[in-house]
């Protein structure tokens, strides 16, 4: 019945990576080039944040809705991937976004606020990557 919902997740997660990417690579100019904060890097932060949650909200819905979710399964590698892997790691991963957008914020200096988006960034960035099924991972998933 909710079958859209997966092409949607898995189309959605390039917006993740990319929005991700710009919040690293203008973190990271900002701590090299030690630039102001400025409006725009608080909004690619903000976006990317948004991207997350959505992505969280979508991968909730799957999660109770999807054949690929079965508990007491764990013999089935697939099954085991998206029922604790990947839905463990992402949220991971969402909670380091969050983290990035809200301590940096919080951060005393500009350099400090660079410093937190681009550390917690990074930290979402490895493990997102990890966690998708990739098409050349044991869990091949299509790349769009
Ligand atoms: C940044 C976060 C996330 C990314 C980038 C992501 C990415 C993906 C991708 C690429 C797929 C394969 C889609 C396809 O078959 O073409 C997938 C599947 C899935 N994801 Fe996520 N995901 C994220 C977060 C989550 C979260 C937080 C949950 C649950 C709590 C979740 C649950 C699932 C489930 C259950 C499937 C299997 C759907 C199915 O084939 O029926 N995802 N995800």
């Amino acid at each position: 019945m909710l079958g859209f919902l997966t092409p949607i997740h898995s189309l959605l997660r390039w917006a993740v990576l990319l929005l991700l990417l710009a919040t690293i690579i203008k973190s990271l100019h900002g701590i090299i080039s030690k630039r102001s904060f400025s409006k725009s890097d608080d909004k690619i932060s903000l976006f990317m944040m948004i991207s997350a949650h959505t992505q969280l909200l979508v991968g909730l819905i799957l999660y109770f809705t999807s054949p690929m979710v079965q508990f007491g399964n764990t013999a089935n590698a697939e099954i085991r991937f998206f029922t604790m892997e990947h839905s463990t790691m992402m949220i991971v991963a969402i909670v380091f976004m969050t983290l990035a957008r809200i301590l940096s914020k919080k951060g005393k200096t500009d350099s400090a606020k660079f410093m937190r988006l681009f550390i917690f960034s990074l930290l979402a960035l490895l493990i997102i990557f990890m966690a998708i099924p990739w098409p050349f991972s044991h869990v091949a998933r299509p790349w769009f």
